[in-house]
């Protein structure tokens, strides 16, 4: 199959689905489903990969995890000993963050549309401020003091992502600061006394190899903008943050990440700029968790209605991403992996609305060995944007989540309204 990983994901020799080395049918009898399993050594594994990359090219680097994708503290707690850093979206995360076991000074706030509140809570908590608009560089005045270290984050003109609502920068885009407004957000900032010591960019979420070159050349931008900013204040920037956004592969034509092009590009882009003093930070967050997560599904129902259906006993309050952006997830029935016995079938969620299929798109039936009622389902590379974005929606409890590293397996989340 072309989504086998040896040791994280493999068809064992019942021919049934195994995660590090774990029955897929047997963690969902025990635990119960909905269930998220995540792999631990593959969440440590996608993290050393981005930081090997950064290691051959340069000295003065730092990854700062997107919280975002997977906020399990226990997920945070692994990713904290391998030396990550967090870029966070609201203060909660922050706080998360923190209980989980991150220094302040690791954590950086990254947020749109952001409230007084908002800003009292980060000032108060002492978390550095990524600036998102000219509007929360004069509200920020009323928190924080005479000095205070801050980013700008600008929109660099042009955006990458697997699906419209996931390309951040560009035209008709609500985040950062607008080429033409930069040199205005930079005068702010120092009438308000504030200190400028970096830029940021992040033009999108879940963009593969074809989009690299226009990432390359966002960088290009970024650079030429912060050399000017640099040129502005009179003092050298102290990090420039590439944002987040390597995708991964959810389906068979899908290729991997190049992630030594990416990285080699944006280190040699830098070290041969006037910014070669300043540290590089890049924000993954689907890279690292989102093949170390299977969600686990029972299924309920199995029927030729207008359409042959599978029930299953979860929908877009567990997963929404198929529902929400149409992302195809691989489907896997765990007792019976490989299977010449196919046939088409709509994955279909337990919510009451016609578009909660898991199987993308109603018309497009997803073939599938023929399953018994009982048998369980797995949804691939669930692991970003998957518990996340999870909701109560229909009044059904969040799903319950556990860890399988090498000495067994925990629950990290209770299931939870
Ligand atoms: N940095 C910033 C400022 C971001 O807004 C994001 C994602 C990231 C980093 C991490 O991006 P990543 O490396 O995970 O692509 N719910 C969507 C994805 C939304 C991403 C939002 N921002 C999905 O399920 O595809």
């Amino acid at each position: 199959m072309w989504w086998e990983k040896k040791g994280h994901l493999e068809v064992n020799d019942e021919n049934h689905l195994a995660i590090l080395g774990r029955d897929a049918c047997a963690l969902a009898k025990e635990y119960g489903t909905p269930l998220y399993v995540y792999d631990k050594q593959r969440i440590i594994d996608n993290f050393s990969a981005i930081r090997s990359a950064f290691q051959k090219c340069s000295d003065n680097f730092r990854i700062h995890y997107a919280m975002k994708a997977n906020s399990n503290p226990e997920v945070l707690k692994i990713l904290c000993r391998e030396g990550a850093y967090i870029d966070a979206v609201s203060p909660y995360e922050a706080k998360i963050a923190m209980d989980a076991g991150y220094p302040r000074e690791k954590i950086m706030f990254t947020g749109t549309s952001v409230s007084d509140s908002d800003l009292k809570m980060l000032v108060d908590d002492g978390i550095f401020i990524n600036i998102d608009s000219l509007s929360q560089i004069k509200r920020l005045r009323k928190f924080g003091g005479e000095g205070l270290n801050v980013s700008l984050r600008w929109n660099p003109g042009m955006g990458a992502g697997h699906h419209s609502h996931t390309i951040t920068a560009g035209k008709y885009i609500k985040f950062g600061i607008p080429e033409s407004k930069l040199s205005s957000a930079v005068d702010l900032i120092k009438e308000s006394g504030f200190n400028l010591v970096g830029l940021h960019q992040h033009i999108g979420s879940g963009w593969l190899a074809d989009d690299v070159g226009v990432f390359l050349e966002t960088v290009d931008r970024t650079i030429g903008a912060a050399v000017k900013i640099q040129d502005k204040i009179g003092h050298d920037l102290e990090f420039i943050d590439f944002g987040g956004g390597p995708g991964i592969p959810y389906c068979a034509k899908d290729k991997e990440f190049p992630l030594d092009v990416y990285a080699k590009g944006i280190c040699s882009k830098v070290a041969s700029s006037p910014l070669r003093n300043a540290q590089i930070a890049v924000e993954p967050g689907r890279y690292i968790v989102g093949d170390a997560g299977v969600l686990l599904l029972e299924i309920n129902t199995v029927e030729d209605k207008n359409v042959p259906v599978i029930g299953v006993n979860g929908g877009f309050n567990t997963l929404a991403r198929p529902s929400f952006y149409g992302s195809y997830h691989e489907m896997v029935v765990c007792n019976c992996v490989a299977s010449k016995d196919e046939k088409g079938f709509m994955v279909a969620g337990n919510l009451c609305e016609s578009g909660d299929v898991f199987s993308v798109n109603r018309e497009i039936l997803r073939k599938l060995p023929v399953p018994s009622e009982g048998d369980v389902l797995a949804v691939l590379d669930a692991g970003a944007y998957g518990y996340s974005m999870a909701s109560t929606y229909n009044s059904r409890p969040k799903p319950r989540e556990v860890l399988v590293d090498g000495k067994g397996v925990r629950v990290v989340r209770e299931e939870a309204w």
